[in-house]
């Protein structure tokens, strides 16, 4: 056989982007002196590597199916995030922001999983006395939870090897680094290496594990979602400092749904899981304030009631302020445009500040018109009544766009005491709610003219 000819490859050391040519500053990441030639092999015949080993091929029809049974977390809010419970032999990866209570929750989970199997708690940022004297203060079982101080991925290997754990944490992978690759620790392609090599472990030895990851600036996990594709089951643990609720959301479920949500709080005593979180995220003030409007958004498989406050002040700025919290800022900008261009109102001249209560994310279109109504209330200096909710997309031409599961909404809305609803024509409800009057609206203008005439 000819011999197989080398090619060389220019890779970054810190964001992991290959080059056919050496540079002193990676194009991509703009770092000095991280690109390193690595040598591949070209193609020396058409079967590239082929080891003289075929592997067998069968028709899908006829692969055996096994059932994946699941293990409980003992949190059912963390269950229905990871789909229904916890695969054997695949990694899940919880990101959030550092302090958002990842390490928390997952102590927490540790302890009760390892009352009925082996559970290996590895930690590179506390100590493991850190690690006891939490589990000691939040009264967890912490008579045969595993822990381990080690950062190195193949000595964490072999010693899973030897103890044969089901469950592993690796908290987090940004300090685990590996002797098979040369970058600095913490660069992305340690990180990627390391999770690699622990995927590979956790599927061979049908063991699952979490990694924890932490969420850099830019709101993902080390880097451009360098960890994503491998990984079997990503989440996300949201919540701002000032509020003690957080939301965990899957955003990549290879045994389930996505975008289902798990509500916890964070309290002195760790995180509780709030099971009925439907109107938690309602300020309930005593009176009706101008800017202030009541949603319902459908998360995962159930609705929850959301409030969403606007503060529309005059901009004494060039560039009047948009600034928002719980919703995208692009978002708001062309709410904003659509409201001028088919609601005749226009924010030019006024800053514009929207919070969503209670630190949660919406990514629902369906949030758009209570938005838009929140800012006109504000700007007019009007309040909405508390008994009003709200729902509908909007759209570029100004009309109003159904959103799914309406009637669920409206009867969830109804429960908490709702009695006035503006929504979408085409979401309105075939027959009548007992005690609900409905708005149906087509048109941004419609929606305007009914909370005049509220
Ligand atoms: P932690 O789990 O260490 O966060 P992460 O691993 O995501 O960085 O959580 C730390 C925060 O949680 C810290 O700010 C204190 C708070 N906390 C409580 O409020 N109550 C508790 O019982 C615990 C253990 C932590
Ligand atoms: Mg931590």
């Amino acid at each position: 056989m000819k011999e197989g000819k080398v090619k060389t490859l220019f890779a970054c050391d810190s964001c992991g982007s290959t080059f056919s040519k050496w540079a002193g500053q990676c194009p991509e990441c703009q770092e000095w002196n991280t690109i390193k030639e690595q040598k591949q092999p070209a193609a020396s015949s058409p079967y590239h590597g082929y080891s003289g080993a075929l592997s067998p091929v069968q028709p899908i029809s006829q692969v055996t199916l096994s059932n994946t049974p699941r293990i409980t977390t003992g949190m059912s809010e963390f269950d229905r995030v990871l789909g229904g419970g916890l695969v054997r032999g695949s990694v899940v990866l919880v990101g959030g922001d550092p302090g958002v209570g990842k390490s928390t929750c997952l102590l927490q989970v540790c302890c009760r999983l390892s009352e009925k199997m082996k559970v290996l708690y590895v930690t590179g940022e506390e100590s493991p006395q850190q690690i006891a004297m939490r589990a000691k203060r939040l009264r967890l079982p912490d008579q045969h939870l595993l822990l381990m101080a080690e950062t190195e991925v193949g000595n964490i290997c072999a010693t899973a090897y030897q103890h044969q754990p089901q469950v592993m944490v690796i908290d987090s992978i940004q300090t685990m680094h590996t002797a098979t690759a040369s970058s600095a620790p913490g660069s992305v392609s340690q990180v990627r290496e390391s999770a690699a090599q622990l995927t590979h472990f956790a599927k061979h030895n049908d063991l699952a594990i979490f990694l924890v990851g932490h969420v850099t600036k830019s709101g993902d996990i080390a880097g451009p979602r360098v960890l994503e594709h491998i990984i079997d089951v990503v989440c996300y643990f949201e919540g701002n400092s000032d509020s003690r609720y957080r939301v965990m959301r899957a955003v990549k479920n290879r045994y389930g749904a996505v975008n289902e949500l798990g509500v916890f709080a964070m309290t002195e005593n760790g995180l509780k899981e709030i099971s009925n979180p439907s109107a938690i995220f309602l300020s309930r003030l005593a009176e009706p304030m101008p800017g202030s409007a009541v949603m319902v958004i459908w998360e995962g498989s159930r609705p929850l009631l959301v409030e969403v406050q606007a503060l529309v002040d005059e901009s004494h700025a060039e560039n009047p302020r948009r600034i928002t919290v719980g919703i995208e800022q692009n978002r708001l900008i062309m709410l904003l445009a659509v409201l001028h261009r088919h609601g005749g109102i226009i924010t030019y001249n006024q800053d514009v500040f929207i919070n969503v209560v209670g630190g949660v994310k919406i990514n629902e279109t369906g949030a758009d018109l209570a938005i838009l109504l929140s800012i006109t209330s504000s700007l007019q200096d009007k309040p909405l009544p508390t008994d009003l909710i709200i729902f509908g997309e909007i759209g570029l031409a100004g009309e109003i766009r159904p959103v799914p599961n309406g009637q669920e909404r409206l009867k969830e809305a109804v429960k908490h005491g709702f009695r006035r609803a503006i929504i979408p024509k085409a979401n309105a409800p075939q027959e009548k709610f007992s005690g609900l009057t409905v708005f149906p609206v087509e048109k941004l203008s419609d929606a305007l003219a009914a909370i005049s005439s509220l």
